[in-house]
């Protein structure tokens, strides 16, 4: 059979040459959408009271800016991999697939403290899941929504049938404690979907970008090379601008997920929910005004008790509006998470 020609390139307008064999496509590429959910909290919650003795604070100020009431930091055994393999096993089981049968892992995480080798590699190893193959992604706050839409085009593609994806952090480890710009915001937990095939697509297209002209906004107080020039300063933490982010976040976002809808053929009336990430309380408040999301249409508000937990607050803000009733299963939801890039995507999914 004839190789179909392929479009021209949009840039430059060429065609490319066709002079080898014939690739083989993989059969069949049947729809993608979520078929299981799991998610794992620390065992220590953080109140805000907690926090005010470390920083100078007050629970009303934290709460007045941010929504958030208590957040959770891991104890020493809840490592980056435990949380992770918890989250996963769960979502394995309630997917009802076996481990052996997952054909990628992909962990979403800016806190695995260990340059190489991926912590996919070792969760996939721990979880039984021998047949995957296991990589991370580094999208800060938007990680997990980056390794859904991969997912979903690699179950689309033919490259797994079933994708495990993780979003996981342990950001209390990357925590200045006594730095009153971040320590009150962010929290630590897992969070993990089963993506596999469906009989219609249950995951739209993502809508998604960085803005790296925007790098240093959310990052690190120096790199790790010049600690290792001069290890004797302070080693590195996570720092950011805290209203460049708000401003960007609360106004850029809004079409960003616009075009998410639009791409899955959806309105905003016919949301069942709106999971975004939980960054700031007043962030989804202004994000939910400038949607015009009606008001019966129930929103994820899970940063009140976990803080910004970034490339897990997704799969943990959805698993709370399933347990809780919230958002029904079969449900439609917008999904949006932005943050450290500045990098974001958005798409619109069936809950599983
Ligand atoms: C961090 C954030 C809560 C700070 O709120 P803000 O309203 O921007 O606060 P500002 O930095 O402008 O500071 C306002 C005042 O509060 C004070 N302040 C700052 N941190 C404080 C704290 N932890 N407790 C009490 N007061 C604090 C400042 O000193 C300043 O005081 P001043 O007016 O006397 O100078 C807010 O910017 C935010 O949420 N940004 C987005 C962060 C985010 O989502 N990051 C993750 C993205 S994925």
């Amino acid at each position: 059979m004839p190789a179909q020609t392929p479009p021209a390139n949009p840039d430059t307008g060429r065609m490319p040459a066709l002079t080898g064999r014939e690739i083989a496509a993989a059969h069949p590429t049947p729809p993608a959408r979520i078929l299981g959910l799991g998610v794992y909290r620390p065992r220590r919650v953080v109140t805000n009271e907690e926090l005010c003795t470390f920083i100078d604070s007050t629970d009303e100020w934290i709460r007045a800016r941010t929504g958030i009431t208590q957040r959770r930091w891991a104890e020493p055994d809840e490592t980056l991999t435990a949380m992770s393999v918890q989250a996963a096993a769960a979502a394995l089981a309630d997917a009802g697939i076996a481990a052996s049968d997952v054909g990628c892992v992909v962990v979403a995480t800016v806190t695995h403290l260990e340059q190489t080798p991926s912590i996919a590699a070792l969760i996939a190893h721990q979880l039984g899941a021998v047949n995957a193959a296991a990589f991370d992604i580094s999208a800060g706050c938007a990680g997990f929504c980056h390794a859904v839409a991969l997912g979903r085009d690699m179950v689309q593609g033919g490259s797994a049938r079933h994708v495990l994806v993780i979003g996981a952090e342990r950001i209390s480890d990357f925590i200045d404690r006594q730095d009153r710009t971040t320590a009150f915001i962010f929290g630590d937990g897992a969070g993990a979907v089963v993506i596999g095939p469906a009989d219609r697509p249950g995951i739209g297209p993502v809508v998604w970008g960085a803005d790296g002209s925007q790098y240093g906004v959310i990052g690190q107080t120096r790199d790790w090379k010049a600690f290792m020039d001069e290890p004797t300063g302070p080693r590195p933490f996570i720092q950011m601008s805290g209203q460049q982010v708000f401003r960007w976040a609360s106004y850029e976002m809004v079409p960003v997920a616009n075009r998410a809808l639009q791409a899955a053929g959806i309105t905003v009336d016919e949301l069942d929910a709106f999971i975004p990430h939980q960054a700031n309380m007043r962030i989804i408040d202004a994000m939910v005004k400038a949607l015009k999301l009606p008001a019966g249409v129930p929103v994820a508000r899970s940063i009140a008790e976990l803080g910004n937990t970034s490339a897990a607050s997704v799969p943990l803000a959805m698993e709370q509006m399933r347990r809780t009733g919230e958002a029904p299963s079969g449900g439609t939801a917008l999904l949006i998470g932005f943050g450290a890039g500045l990098s974001y995507a958005a798409q619109v999914v069936t809950l599983p």
